[in-house]
């Protein structure tokens, strides 16, 4: 039998974060060599450069993970012509990332039956290059009545932008003065209402790769505390159900780590936005599920580039899961359950479990070690100085010491408890 070994170089593609980096090329250090038939593989990681590129040049990444490239455009285009050219391995399809934004994602996942919020898309109040489309304007567009329309959605309702993100020009509308301000605010951007959903809970989903974490989210509070630590907030029916959304979005664009809103009232889950090209990592806000996420990070790289993984490039044709929507004989149900179960095909989930026992199950146990550690610590410490003022340093410290220690505890006693 050969010996060959093959070294993997995972490229992260950074803005300003300095903490989840960190904790990813720390614990990709414990993935240590793995055999697979006759070879041995090395995984390393890189931080990418950015500088101009000749389109034939070589790539010397064979995967990236992107934090960056949906607002910063050069690499982005790097990332396409790396994933054209040279088959470099992209967590998040930048290719479906602008074809299906926020707006396409509603269609599709609406087309699914999946329950999201009636949804009407108005015309721009300040038309983009208004005088050269003045004659089709006047000639084509229809007059329409904005009162008519959000009457019919019912207040109070969600007005945002068709490709928002990061609470970029959502307003909650109360009443009709509210919603003729907003409209005149929103000028160049295309708008859409949509109608509130009451929820009791607000289910914030990660996935990455067939890993997923469904949280408590509070959209309400400071960053730091958004995200609760609570155990079974949802019904076991709305669990599941949270679970395989996130899972089924992102089979179906293609996208490999993206985060997933859903408000969930009683056991209905109701999907609000779920096209996150550049989902938050950061300690400061995931805290307790921080070293779950970078551990799912590392254990799905390497199990891609490993396994040898291909990764698709473009929009995936949508016609399986349109069969399943289409069929009148089953119910939402069995939709969902239909639909998870080409999620589970499509991410390899149980060879995926089964190549994480037989190649990383010390995998765990050295992550917890590593954040009960000093390391851990100074990485916090850092991390803390970097994103507050010095007054609240020490707030903060004790604020994120409690909850990863927490999590640490928490890890231990379900060990001692095997
Ligand atoms: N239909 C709705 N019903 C109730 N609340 C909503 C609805 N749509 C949006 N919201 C509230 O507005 C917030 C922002 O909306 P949305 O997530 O769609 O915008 P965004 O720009 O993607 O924001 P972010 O980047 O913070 O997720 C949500 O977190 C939620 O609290
Ligand atoms: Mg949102």
């Amino acid at each position: 039998m050969s010996n060959d070994v093959r070294s993997h170089l995972v490229g992260l593609l950074l803005g300003a974060e300095e903490d989840w980096p960190r904790a990813f090329e720390a614990i990709l250090k414990m993935v240590g060599p793995l055999k697979a038939g006759g070879t041995t593989h090395t995984l390393e990681t890189e931080r990418v450069r950015i500088h101009p590129f000749d389109l034939t040049d070589d790539v010397r990444h064979e995967m990236v993970i992107d934090r960056l490239a949906y607002w910063y455009y050069h690499p982005r285009e790097w990332l396409k012509k790396a994933a054209l050219m040279n088959d470099t391995y992209l967590l998040n399809s930048p290719f479906t990332f602008q074809a299906m934004e926020k707006h396409s994602a509603y269609c599709a996942m609406l087309r699914l039956g999946m329950k999201i919020p009636k949804t009407v898309l108005v015309p721009y109040k300040n038309p983009v290059d208004n005088v050269r489309w003045a004659y089709t304007s006047a000639k084509y567009n229809d007059p329409f009545d904005l009162d008519a329309i959000a009457d019919q959605v019912g207040y109070p309702l969600y007005m945002k932008p068709f490709d928002g993100g990061g609470w970029r020009g959502v307003s909650r509308v109360d009443d009709r003065e509210s919603l003729h301000r907003s409209y005149d605010e929103s000028g160049n951007m295309l708008m859409h209402l949509q109608a509130t959903i009451d929820y009791d809970h607000f289910a914030r989903a990660l996935s990455i790769g067939p890993e997923t974490m469904v949280m408590d989210f509070r959209p309400g509070e400071p960053m730091h505390s958004r995200y609760a630590v609570t155990h079974n907030f949802l019904s076991q029916q709305a669990g599941w159900e949270t679970e395989t959304v996130s899972k089924v979005v992102n089979a179906f664009f293609g996208w490999e780590f993206n985060s997933c809103e859903m408000l969930v009232r009683g056991d209905d889950v109701h999907p609000i936005d779920y096209a996150n090209a550049c989902p938050d990592v950061a300690v400061t806000s995931l805290h307790y599920y921080f070293p779950w996420a970078m551990t799912a990070l590392v254990r799905w790289s390497a199990y891609c580039l490993v396994t040898g993984r291909k990764s698709f490039i473009g929009v995936r044709s949508p016609r399986a899961y349109f069969d399943i929507a289409d069929d009148p004989d089953r119910s939402y149900l069995e939709k969902m359950q239909a639909y998870r179960a080409l999620a589970d095909q499509e991410f390899d989930s149980e060879h995926y479990w089964q190549w994480c026992e037989d190649n990383l199950s010390h995998l765990p146990e050295r992550v917890l070690e590593w954040v009960a550690s000093p390391a851990f610590d100074t990485l916090l410490a850092d991390t803390v100085r970097a994103t507050y003022p010095q007054h609240e340093h020490e707030q903060f410290m004790a604020h994120f010491r409690g909850l990863t220690g927490l999590w640490v505890k928490d890890q231990q006693s379900l060990r001692g408890a095997r």
